[in-house]
């Protein structure tokens, strides 16, 4: 028989209950393997946004705001087609497209420089478009403008929801620890959250702005580094520490003083 502490001085990580550790710990394993699943997730999606394995600042880019000069012709305009039309033609058509090929601008101006430009052979050679139609040039002028407003509404609130969730098991279970000073465990605690909104907020930002896209990896790490340090300390004060037989008393008491 182990010694029963007094009162309620078996309330920290340590000194738990099994049963209530086997909670815990079971929550955490469940917690860290979700995690690293989400991690590999977003190396195989977001990762590969730019077409190279790895997360870069490129990618995030790509995902929330977009490629905006990404179009079919741009690209054609850049390359094989660059000596087709005038440089003054060229600059036009790139202008207009990353408008969003407005339908307003093709009639009668835009039009009128394809037909210059390009229809000697889009519109006469067979197997390739014909610029003659706003429909086919539409088709190719489509740019990537990244994430939209709905899908953004949608992610954002089953994250901010759903992750909540999780960080808010996670220190609930970490307010427990034993022999860790009050004012680190209530930065462990705060940081994730405070993470998190951040990188909500600056998915949206970086809708329209770019060059927010660093706000974006430093919220998703910050609250990583944060809540992992909780699962490491929690786990090995549950499993490891627990072994020396000491009692470490009530750990919410401790930090009442
Ligand atoms: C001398 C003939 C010729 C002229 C002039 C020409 N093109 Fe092309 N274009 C081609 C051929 C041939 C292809 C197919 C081979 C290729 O993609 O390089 C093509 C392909 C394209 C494609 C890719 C189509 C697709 O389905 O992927 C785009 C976009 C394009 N041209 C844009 C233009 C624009 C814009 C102009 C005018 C500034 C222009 N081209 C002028 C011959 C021409």
């Amino acid at each position: 028989m182990k010694p029963i502490p007094p009162d309620l001085g078996w309330m920290n990580l340590p000194n738990l209950p099994t049963p209530v550790k086997a909670l815990f710990a079971g929550y955490l394993l469940a917690i860290g393997l979700g995690l690293c699943m989400a991690g590999m997730q977003i190396m195989l999606t977001h990762g590969m946004a730019d077409g190279k394995l790895g997360l870069s600042l490129e990618d995030i880019v790509y995902s929330y705001y977009g490629d905006r000069s990404g179009s079919t012709i741009e690209g054609k305009l850049n390359g094989s087609m660059k000596e087709m039309g005038t440089p003054e033609a060229r600059l036009d058509i790139i202008k207009w497209v990353r408008n969003g090929a407005p339908e307003a601008e093709w009639e009668p101006r835009i039009k009128e420089v394809f037909k210059q430009n390009c229809a000697m052979c889009h519109g006469a050679m067979p197997n390739i478009p014909d610029f003659a139609k706003y429909e086919n040039v539409k088709k190719l002028a489509k740019t990537s403008d990244g994430a939209s407003v709905s899908t953004l509404t949608r992610v954002s609130h089953i994250h901010l929801f759903g992750i909540s969730f999780i960080f808010f098991f996670v220190g609930f279970i970490f307010s427990f620890a034993a022999g860790v000073p009050r004012w680190l465990k209530v930065l462990a605690i705060v940081t994730p959250f405070g993470f998190l909104i951040l990188d909500i907020l600056s998915w949206w930002v970086t809708k329209w702005v770019p060059g927010f896209a660093w706000l974006i990896i430093i919220g998703g790490f910050g609250y990583s580094v944060a809540s992992g340090v909780m699962w490491v300390i929690s786990m090995y004060q549950m499993l490891i520490l627990s072994r020396n037989g000491k009692v470490y008393g009530n750990a919410w008491e401790a930090d009442l003083k």
